[in-house]
């Protein structure tokens, strides 16, 4: 019989509120037969205010075990900034070769976007998990003096671009319009941007049915507020990424609504699903927060692991439930009633 073994990490703020809901969602679309066991990992501010730790070697090791791993948000004001985002959330993606950042974005009928008219968008942004300025390559110099000095020196290479440049095609090549787009800064950032399009160009030869196109990121952010409907798979750098995510889903209903996948296609890691969205300390413990982004991303996740008629009926639920929401986000239901009607839904 099937069975999944997930790890689950709630997390800080508002993550344990819309993991709860994510969880219900689960539960209720898998089929008798699938056994489903969750763990929970208590990791976050509290456990770092009280033990010091963000996380360890041994957890990493029991987490590695796992199926897959459903992570809510991390990061609180009382910590310092960057103890627990690279601590534990980019440890977590370093560590288990998440290189392929998957985050679609879809504006659902009935969704009100803050664009003009009723605009089409439908992409998704494959965004690089592992390089980057996001691997603390930098340093300090004279700190705290009025000479200090600071770099951050991003990462890039070839086998790393490769990688994701590739499974970017294949992405775009399983999609009806076959088209992607890749995206950098290669005016000004010469040796990372050129390495990137010369990966780009030259892996495009193996998907000749792939259509291609190349836009700074400056110009990129103009099109996803003017012409959004022009992307279809986009592939781009790890900070570009997260910026761009943001806008996308400003663009499709809010950040309320965007799900992501940490992907390590190779399956010798678990590859580990969450909402784009953060902690969102401003709305915390208030019931406030919009659940659907962690649902969806149980979506990614159901689909990840080879449910996908599950996964299509998340999505279905997800679609029925806020072409019927109106202008209100969240509103009277709160974040237990959004995930209540889709659990029901998706087992009705
Ligand atoms: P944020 O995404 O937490 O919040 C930005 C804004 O969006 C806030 O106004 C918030 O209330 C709102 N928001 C976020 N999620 C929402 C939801 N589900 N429903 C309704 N509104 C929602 O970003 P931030 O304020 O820049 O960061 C807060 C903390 O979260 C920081 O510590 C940051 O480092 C961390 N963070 C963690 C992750 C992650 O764990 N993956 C992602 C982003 C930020
Ligand atoms: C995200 C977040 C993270 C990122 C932070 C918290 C490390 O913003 O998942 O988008 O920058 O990747
Ligand atoms: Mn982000």
């Amino acid at each position: 019989s099937r069975s999944i073994s997930l790890a689950v990490i709630p997390g800080d703020g508002i993550g344990p509120e819309v993991v709860a809901e994510g969880l219900k969602v689960l539960a209720a679309v898998l089929p008798q037969d699938v056994k489903l066991e969750t763990k929970s990992y208590e990791l976050g501010a509290k456990r770092w205010h009280e033990t010091g730790e963000t996380l360890t070697d041994a957890e990493l090791a029991r987490l590695k075990e796992h199926d897959a791993i459903l992570l809510g948000a991390v990061g609180d004001p009382s910590v310092p900034s960057g103890v627990l985002e690279r601590g534990l959330l980019l440890k977590l993606r370093f560590a288990f070769d998440h290189h392929v950042n998957l985050r679609p974005s879809k504006l659902f009928p009935g969704v009100k976007s803050p664009l003009a008219g009723e605009p089409e968008i439908d992409f998704i942004v494959v965004r690089e998990g592992t390089e980057g300025p996001y691997v603390g390559n930098g340093g300090s110099l004279r700190t705290g003096t009025p000479h200090e000095v600071a770099t951050e020196v991003s990462l890039n290479t070839a086998f790393g671009i490769e990688r994701v440049v590739r499974d970017a095609y294949a992405r775009a090549q399983a999609r009806p319009r076959k088209k992607l787009t890749l995206v950098h800064k290669n005016n000004v950032l010469v040796y990372a941007g050129h390495l990137w399009k010369n990966v780009f160009d030259k892996v495009g030869e193996e998907f000749p049915e792939v259509s291609t196109d190349y836009l700074h990121v400056d110009a990129a952010t103009i099109f996803f507020v003017t012409q959004p409907e022009r992307f279809d798979v986009i592939v781009t750098d790890n900070l570009f990424g997260d910026i761009l995510t943001d806008l996308a889903a400003a663009v499709t209903g809010g950040i309320g609504l965007a799900a992501s996948g940490n992907i390590n296609p190779s399956g010798d890691f678990p590859s580990m699903f969450e909402p784009v969205h953060g902690s969102a300390p401003d709305i915390a413990g208030q019931g406030k927060a919009d659940p659907t982004a962690t649902v969806l991303s149980v979506a990614l996740l159901l689909r990840h692991l080879g449910y996908t008629d599950e996964a299509a009926r998340i999505e279905a639920a997800v679609s029925v439930d806020l072409a019927g929401r109106g202008a209100a986000a969240v509103g009277h239901r709160g974040t237990a009633g959004i995930g209540d009607a889709l659990a029901a839904r998706v087992s009705g």
